[in-house]
């Protein structure tokens, strides 16, 4: 086993339980044929891990029917999918402003084709949404609110329930981006009034990269992104309207589902709140430690508050690379600097010009990990400010 500290969860999980590299192994080995294409027994079998990965999946976020999931490579890919096939000329969206670049690219392409309004809905430093101002962008165009459950900046977790009432009300539909709260956070699509649901595979659901998922509220009419070959209805030319052929044109990632599979039952039989509770003692642990280093600015909900695995910092007199450069070459310890694809974050934290170090633990980290990390930051914190 590396013995590199893992501290990049947020971008994707890793190491991956057992269960995953052996399902993705046996199937490469056994039955990587092309699911729902051939009638054989390969094929057969690949389509069965197909729909066993939507029933888990339907399972975990309370779907009643797995076909209204559709498997994507990505959070991204489900995006896309979601925004450009349900938002139509003269609509009007609203997004937070703590949205990543994958919601935030799609909606500013559609309106630089003049296609649609943005609206993006005002957070405080700490990640908070205050709903009244929320309430006032609603237009009567309004048909969609995006946003993401958790912030990949600041790990701050969004009130989904009075944000779903608040839209339900005005009759505008809700996207919610899940890339940091799949497997980490309770999704009731149900219960949380959620129309469409993007996720990863690769995060908090355990499984591979390339892999991902969209759910669509059967009530809600979402043109596809791609049109082709689905093993289903050939004769036709136009894509089928079943579901989830209509979204999952082209071969899928069958080895990578598979995988999948086994991190969502991880998952499942760990419970997602025994996970949250986990994560959520670990990165209080690691605040803790951060901020009884002098010179450590914390960005985000403060110590107590709830939170995923996710904390973002500076080190006085350091850049935020020169911090995680020197953490990967003298101390094995990956996190992520920069932006992290969320300008609109950094700009709302008071980050934007400076960036931030990005620590994300997740499922496998331990307590040990966490010391070794502080001890880390505080040698290099040191360094910095000796003089
Ligand atoms: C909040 C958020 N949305 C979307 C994405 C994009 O996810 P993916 O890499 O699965 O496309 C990320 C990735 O980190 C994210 O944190």
């Amino acid at each position: 086993m590396s013995s590199v500290l893992y501290f990049d969860h947020a971008a994707t999980s890793w190491p991956k339980p057992q269960g995953v590299v052996d399902a993705m192994v046996k199937c490469m080995q056994e039955y990587a044929a092309n699911p729902g294409r051939g009638s054989h027994q390969m094929g057969v079998k690949a389509s069965r891990t197909l729909f066993e990965g939507r029933k888990v999946l339907a399972q975990l976020f309370h779907v009643a029917n797995p076909n209204d999931i559709s498997f994507t490579l990505n959070t991204t890919s489900a995006l896309n999918i979601a925004i450009k096939g349900y938002v139509k000329p003269g609509d009007h969206v609203i997004c937070t402003a703590v949205e990543h670049n994958s919601v935030r690219r799609p909606l500013e392409y559609l309106k630089s084709r003049n296609q649609i309004e943005v609206s993006y809905a005002e957070t405080n430093a700490k990640g908070s949404i205050d709903l009244q101002k929320l309430e006032k962008l609603i237009q009567p165009n309004t048909t969609l609110m995006i946003c993401n459950h958790s912030s990949n900046l600041l790990g701050s977790i969004l009130p989904l329930e009075p944000i779903s009432q608040l839209m339900k009300k005005h009759g505008v539909k809700l996207l919610l981006d899940a890339a940091q709260s799949a497997g980490v956070l309770d999704i009731d699509v149900q219960a949380m009034g959620i129309d469409m649901l993007a996720f990863p595979g690769h995060k908090g659901l355990l499984g591979p990269q390339g892999t991902g998922g969209l759910y669509i509220s059967p009530e809600l009419d979402v043109e596809p992104l791609l049109h082709g070959g689905t093993g289903s209805q050939s004769e036709a030319t136009e894509q089928p309207k079943v579901r989830p052929d209509r979204y999952e044109a082209g071969t899928p990632n069958t080895p990578g589902i598979a995988g999948l599979v086994e991190g969502v039952k991880t998952i499942r039989s760990e419970t997602v709140q025994r996970i949250h509770t986990k994560e959520w003692h670990q990165i209080q642990t690691l605040m803790e430690g951060l901020l009884s280093i002098p010179g450590i600015t914390l960005y985000g909900p403060e110590l107590g508050e709830d939170k995923t695995g996710i904390t973002a910092f500076n080190v006085k007199h350091a850049e935020a690379s020169e911090v995680a450069f020197i953490l990967d070459q003298s101390f094995q310890i990956a996190v992520r600097a920069g932006y992290h694809c969320t300008p609109l974050a950094h700009e709302t934290a008071g980050t934007f010009g400076s960036g931030a170090v990005r620590a994300s633990i997740g499922y496998s980290t331990t307590d040990a990990e966490i010391e070794q990390f502080i001890r880390a930051i505080q040698e290099i914190s040191r360094h910095y400010n000796q003089v």
